[in-house]
Formats: C-alpha cells, structure tokens, sequence
C-alpha cells in the first residue's frame, strides 16, 4: 500500500493532489485484489478512471514543468510516455483476457512502483524550479 507523504511534495499542490488520487485508486486496486474476485465492471471503472486521469494528470503536470523551466521537463514527458505505453499494452491484454487476477496484479504492482519512483526521482524536482 502507497501512502502519500512529505517526501512526494512537488511544491505544487494541484499536482501533489493529483499524486494523492493516483496513489488512492493503485491502492484501491490493491484492496480489490485483496478480497474475492472483482466484476468486470467494477475494474472497467476503476481502469478507465485511472486511463483518463494519468493522461490529464501528466498533460497537467508537463505544463507545470515547462512554465517552470524545470530541466527535467523533456525526462518527465519521456517517462510519461513510456508509462502511457506500459498502460496501453496492459489494456490490450485486459480487453482480450478480462480481469484476470494475475493480470490487474501485475499492473498493480508496476504501476505503484512506478509511481512511486517516478515522483520521488522526477516530480519532486518541480519543488527547485519555483519562480
Ligand atoms: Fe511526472
């Protein structure tokens, strides 16, 4: 389980929101995965939650970053793609194979750890580019 904290503070406290809710529902997943198996609906819910608001959510941030001059604006978008294609090969194999188990466990676990290091490494350094 991701619990947000000081340490995830980029200075930028929509973003840091943001942060909070992608951390909220990986977590949630965790807790679905957790209990007896979850419908198809309720993970296509929490799925294309999840899809649209990290594409909204790193549009956001990109823009924070680029306003700010941070120097690691291109790494960010670079990561942030490459995220976006982890996602899209997940969902791929999500529409052919359906909520199996074994597959949303493994997009939990990567994208928590993805997350995690992901701000840690890149976002927080938006808290230095302050003008
Ligand atoms: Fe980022």
């Amino acid at each position: 389980m991701l619990t947000w904290s000081e340490q995830f503070a980029t200075g930028n406290a929509l973003v840091d929101t943001q942060h909070r809710m992608l951390i909220d529902k990986i977590n949630r997943l965790e807790t679905l995965l957790a209990g007896p198996p979850p419908s198809k609906a309720v993970c296509d819910e929490l799925l294309n939650f999840l899809g649209s608001y990290v594409t909204t959510h790193f549009r956001f941030e990109e823009g924070c970053m680029e306003k700010a001059r941070c120097p690691m604006h291109e790494k960010n978008k670079q990561a942030h793609a490459a995220f976006l294609d982890v996602f899209a090969k997940f969902k791929g194999r999500y529409v052919l194979e359906g909520p199996k188990p074994e597959l949303l466990r493994n997009l939990q676990t990567v994208a928590a750890d993805w997350i995690r290091s992901h701000i840690l490494s890149v976002d927080i350094q938006l808290k230095a580019c302050k003008t």
